[in-house]
């Protein structure tokens, strides 16, 4: 069998799909202390009609403040339908807040279709960076915006300079960085 037929393997330690049963825990208002979702959605610095796909959105603890940030079409994206219908209830006033349920690596999503894709505390869970990246790099535009937000608090956690690196073998260069090297935003172009 292979893993793909396995499914994802759910679980707290590193390179597990973080489950959805511990949502409530990613939801925590002291995070916001810490990965504050005002600084971090500010710092993807988005145009005011732009598209943008949130990739692993999870319980959605960004997405509010993703969706107000933009008059565009938002995309809240997981792999799981559970870390979705939380989403969704914390977005269900936006009109151009979408769900959607799939795999990052297989994106259903046009081809330089979006201005922005944002992923907080995803990539390190993810099997096949490789594909995903390629697939964000397939979505956005010319000049669009790929945002990386990593912290240490996280399991996954991805030093900038192993992301930077992974990241530009997939057609992206660092526009700039927010924040510390325990936790940041990195902002990619494609090129
Ligand atoms: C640690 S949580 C982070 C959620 C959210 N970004 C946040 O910072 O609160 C990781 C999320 O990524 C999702 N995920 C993991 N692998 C994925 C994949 N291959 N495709 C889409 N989502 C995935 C998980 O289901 C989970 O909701």
């Amino acid at each position: 069998m292979t893993d793909r037929q396995r499914g994802p393997q759910l679980g707290l330690e590193r390179g597990k799909v973080f489950p959805a049963s511990h949502a409530r825990s990613l939801l925590n208002p002291a995070r916001r202390l810490v990965q504050s979702p005002r600084r971090t959605v500010a710092a993807i610095g988005l145009g005011p009609d732009a598209r943008v796909l949130e990739l692993g959105c999870g319980p959605g603890f960004f997405s509010p403040l993703l969706v107000r940030a933009t008059q565009g079409p938002v995309v809240l994206f997981d792999l799981q339908l559970e870390m979705l219908r939380i989403a969704r209830d914390r977005v269900r006033f936006a009109p151009g807040a979408a769900c959607l349920q799939g795999d990052g690596s297989r994106l259903p999503l046009g081809n330089s279709s979006l201005d922005a894709v944002f992923i907080a505390t995803v990539l390190g869970e993810i099997p096949d960076q490789a594909g995903c990246l390629e697939e964000v790099r397939r979505v956005l535009r010319p000049g669009g915006t790929f945002a990386v937000s990593e912290t240490r608090r996280d399991s996954d956690f991805i030093a900038l300079r192993t992301l930077t690196e992974l990241v530009a073998s997939h057609g992206f260069e660092l526009a700039g960085v927010k924040g510390f090297r325990w936790q940041y935003v990195a902002l990619f172009r494609p090129n």
